[in-house]
């Protein structure tokens, strides 16, 4: 297990380039189980979980191979298997967006259930229940999910729960109605940009949606979808983070292969914060450390709200602040992990209920930390690199989970972090 050893303090300057993004590229490389013929994905990001997702399809018949230009070529060769083991789920919950492509090509599916992780408990029953009232019928046998469906039938649908749409709910229905029998209507679907690009990637294979960026997806079915070509778009979240990397330490940065219509309410946030954040062209921006920032209070929301794959990271930002702020967290009530080693490092933040107070102060100092979930990870990172001395991050693993070369491009930006193995908790 490695770790990463940030010497605080660096002001970073220069230009970052923002990779493709790992959640929209998850669903789209589970919708080539629906193509009949080659289908190329560009700009997919080289992360472990995309790897797991690959090995996953590959097992599941699709021949899927990186290029050497990075493109992810796929071409289904063999429908006999559509068993996504626990050994491979258990490792990453998204996983599940095979179960829409399954049901409606192959009519079957047996996926291991994904279990709760650090940031809650996190059900599929809305997955269950848009799949169900399409036609499939589902049953759990020792920890797997077993649907069939001898035919899907377009309906009306609701798809929101508690805590509201579901995007990778949304994803697998949407994925299982563009082959079922005449029209779907999902009524309350996600509609955040991944959802956006999945649909705009089903349509090149010939799929027929209408209401794409809406909260009402129409789906006429089709009967079978052809091989596409895609490039996906670029990662809202890691943007985000490089552009909260440029709020506290650089001197100025330059982000480029950022969507900023994407990012509206982080934007909007961030600049109430007396960030300046510049707009270079729709896809660039720049950022320089802000002198002076504001509290706000902020909650997480799903698209176009604050998103909560930003509220660690921004958490780093209010413990900075001259004030109090408060976090409210209506997606995941629990994703707070971070908090007590945020603590560690001199901040001032409590929590009552799905409120988290934040008492700014003047500097955060480094401190041996953990790294819980993929977000908290990236937190700890950006409060390294501004807090007084050194900071240790263990299980870094997290981060790789979702940041390409992160410490690399941190690292040519002028930070001072290197990644190393961490022999401590070698073994766990
Ligand atoms: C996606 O997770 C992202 N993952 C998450 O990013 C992100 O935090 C989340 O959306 C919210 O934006 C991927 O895209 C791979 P949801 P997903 O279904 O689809 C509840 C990261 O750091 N719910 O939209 O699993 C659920 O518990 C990850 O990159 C149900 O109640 O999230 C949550 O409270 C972490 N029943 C809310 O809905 C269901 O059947 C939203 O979850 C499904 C979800």
């Amino acid at each position: 297990m490695d770790k990463f050893v940030i010497k605080g303090g660096n002001l970073l300057e220069g230009e970052v380039r923002v990779g493709g993004s790992k959640n929209a590229a998850l669903p789209i490389l589970a919708a080539t189980i629906l193509s009949e013929g080659k289908c190329v994905i560009k700009g997919v990001p080289d992360l472990s979980d995309v790897n797991t997702l690959l090995k996953i399809l590959r097992e599941l018949g699709v021949k899927a191979e990186r290029k050497p230009n990075g493109d992810i070529e796929t071409q289904v060769v063999d429908e006999k298997n559509s068993e996504a083991r626990y050994e491979l789920v258990k490792t990453m919950r998204a996983s599940v967006c095979v179960l829409g492509p399954l049901i409606a090509k192959r009519k079957y599916a047996k996926v291991s259930q994904p279990g709760g992780c650090v940031i809650g408990v996190r059900p599929i029953d809305l997955h269950e229940k848009g799949l169900t009232l399409l036609g499939a019928n589902f049953k759990y046998e020792h920890g797997y999910l077993i649907a069939e469906a001898r035919k899907l039938i377009g309906c009306e649908m609701y798809l929101a729960g508690t805590f509201g749409s579901t995007v990778t709910g949304t994803a697998n229905v949407l994925m299982a109605a563009c082959l079922a029998k005449g029209k779907t209507i999902i009524e309350s679907a996600a509609c955040e940009p991944e959802i956006q690009d999945l649909s705009l990637f089903l349509h090149k294979m010939g799929a027929k949606i209408k209401g794409i960026g809406t909260h009402r997806l129409e789906i006429e079915g089709v009967k079978s979808l052809k091989g596409a070509t895609h490039t996906v778009i670029p990662d809202r979240i890691e943007a985000g983070t490089f552009i909260a990397a440029g709020a506290l330490i650089a001197k100025n940065m330059t982000i480029k292969n950022c969507r900023m219509d994407h990012m509206a309410a982080l934007l909007d946030n961030y600049r109430r914060m007396g960030i300046t954040i510049e707009k270079i062209s729709p896809t660039e921006c720049w950022v320089k450390r802000a002198d002076d920032l504001k509290p706000v209070d902020i909650t997480t929301l799903p698209y176009p709200g604050f998103p909560t794959d930003m509220q660690a990271q921004t958490m780093v930002l209010l413990t900075l602040a001259d004030g109090i702020s408060v976090v409210t967290e209506r997606i995941y009530p629990d994703r707070f992990m971070h908090i007590a080693e945020l603590n560690r490092m001199g901040a001032r933040i409590r929590k009552e209920g799905p409120n988290v107070i934040i008492q700014g102060r003047q500097h955060l100092f480094g401190a041996p930390v953990m790294a819980s979930d993929l977000r908290a990870s990236a937190a700890m990172v950006l409060a390294g690199l501004v807090a007084n001395g050194v900071t240790e991050i263990q299980r870094v693993y997290h981060i790789d989970r979702g940041y390409e070369k992160i410490e690399k491009k941190l690292c040519d930006l002028g930070a001072n972090i290197k990644r190393m193995p961490d022999k401590a908790i070698k073994g766990e």
